[in-house]
């Protein structure tokens, strides 16, 4: 959704080490709801039509680069040797940038919870009033501690932000306090950010003195209000767990609203890009991992882990089953308890009801697999395909040893292992023949229990 008339641009912020992870993985390439923080971030910045959008990264962060451009496409990357402050990090971003027109969003990697909504309204404040240089998220924290302060004038406008190191008791007194979150006039950012000196607390080069550095050009700024939860930054595992905390119940609250069944909420974990239709119903204990789709009416029972499948409408799913990358299923597809799914098409109406590996392999509809069928798919060094038609019968515990292909209609014995190709309607069998031996068990225990009294007795 582009915005209105005016053009955004997005810079980044992302060159903090975040040491306090404790981890080899740059912090914002930690991951809320199986998606990198960096990556919401850009998300959200799509979201209000950004073009360009920059990150400022640090030396030897590829992997936020690369996780970047796989949402958006293109994006510009910008490094900042040293981190010598906010200001000093949106200029990193000037060449990269380009000159720009209409309104720059300054959001931060380790912000993943941000949500469009208030890079909305702050758009629309600049967008309103042609004084106003820039617009500030401003949130109310149970704790200001270390947070910027945002200090009023009287017409509610925004007089300039203090840092906490460098507040006056009245200033530290204010419970409006700074996200970092910015909407800045493109025509004016580079100018003001120029003028940024590091003559503070820290040494650092503030962005937040650009709120000043304009009101003395004779432009007003102004504060919007978000929620505390959207601009919680992560710099923690206990935080990247809050954060999490966060994502998951509004995705339980949307997806609820939106006509989805939870029987237990707080139980069943979403991926930033689960897709779930109405009349959806979910039991407790699922986890979704990256790349569901779930059509109408499907149901999805207590403990399945499902990841990359689309499931069809009114398919069942679980209870306890496993569906990895590329598994697709059709509609009114019945998939049972301890069955595992890869990359495998499952057409409509067909069952896999237990016990089954079904992967690399297409099903056609009406199948019945057997429980325990197993595709062997795999020789330790390749992976071959297994091709079942429609309305195939296979017996319990076969194995289909790929490549190998069921022609439509065919059916399986149980127990099999099929190595060859089965021709349509034919059926195949591949085990061992039985043969009966008359009385045999009889006699057996008649001599085994013989040997058995002679050896006590001894
Ligand atoms: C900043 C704000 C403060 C606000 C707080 C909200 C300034 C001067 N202060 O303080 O008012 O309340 O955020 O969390 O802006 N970064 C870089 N390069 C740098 C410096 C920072 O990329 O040179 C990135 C960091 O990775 C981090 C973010 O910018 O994600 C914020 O920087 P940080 O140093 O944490 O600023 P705060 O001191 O928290
Ligand atoms: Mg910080």
């Amino acid at each position: 959704m582009a915005h209105k008339s005016t053009s955004i641009a997005a810079v980044i912020l992302a060159a903090g080490k975040g040491t306090r992870m404790k981890s080899a993985l740059p912090k914002v390439m930690h991951k809320v709801a199986g998606l990198p923080m960096v990556g919401h971030v850009v998300a959200r910045a799509l979201d209000v039509g950004a073009a360009p959008i920059a990150v400022v990264i640090s030396q030897g962060m590829d992997q936020v680069a690369q996780v970047a451009r796989d949402i958006a496409g293109e994006v510009d990357i910008a490094v900042q040797k040293e981190q010598l402050g906010t200001a000093h990090a949106v200029l990193a971003a000037r060449a990269a940038l380009g000159e720009l027109d209409g309104i720059l969003l300054v959001l931060y990697g380790d912000t993943p919870l941000i949500t469009t909504a208030s890079l909305e309204q702050m758009i629309d404040a600049l967008e309103s009033d042609d004084q106003c240089a820039l617009a500030v998220l401003g949130f109310i924290p149970d704790e200001a501690g270390s947070y910027g302060r945002l200090v009023l004038n009287e017409d509610g406008t925004l007089d300039k932000i203090v840092e906490a190191k460098d507040a006056s008791e009245d200033e530290l007194a204010i419970e409006l306090c700074n996200s970092g979150v910015m909407a800045i006039r493109a025509n004016l950012v580079w100018k003001l950010l120029a003028q940024v000196k590091n003559d503070n607390a820290k040494q650092e080069y503030y962005l937040t003195d650009i709120v000043a550095l304009a009101r003395a050009s004779g432009h007003t700024a102004l504060a919007v209000e978000g929620d505390a939860d959207e601009v919680l930054g992560v710099n923690s595992r206990s935080e990247l767990a809050v954060a999490e905390a966060i994502f998951q119940f509004r995705a339980r609250q949307k997806f609820m609203a939106d006509g989805v069944t939870l029987i237990d909420p707080d139980s069943v974990y979403f991926a930033a890009d689960t897709v779930i239709e109405n009349d959806v119903l979910i039991e407790p204990n699922v986890f979704f991992g990256p790349g569901v789709t779930i059509k109408k009416g499907a149901h999805i029972k207590a403990f399945s882990h499902i990841e990359g499948a689309t499931i069809g409408a009114n398919t069942s799913v679980g209870p306890f089953a496993r569906l990895r990358p590329g598994t697709q299923l059709g509609n009114d597809v019945r998939v049972g308890n301890f069955v595992e799914i890869k990359a495998a098409d499952v057409a409509n109406g067909a069952k896999i009801s237990h016990l089954s590996y079904i992967g690399d392999a297409t099903v056609g509809e009406e199948a019945n697999i057997g429980a325990g069928t197993i595709t062997c798919n795999y020789d330790g060094y390749l992976k071959y395909q297994t091709v079942i038609g429609k309305g195939v019968f296979v017996g319990s515990n076969s194995a289909l040893v790929a490549p190998v292909t069921i022609g439509d209609g065919a059916m399986i014995a149980a127990g099999s292992v099929i190595t060859a190709d089965v021709s349509a309607d034919a059926l195949g069998i591949a085990r061992g023949q039985q043969t009966e031996k008359t009385g045999a068990a009889k006699e057996f225990r008649s001599k085994k229990s013989a040997e058995k009294l002679a050896k006590k007795k001894a």
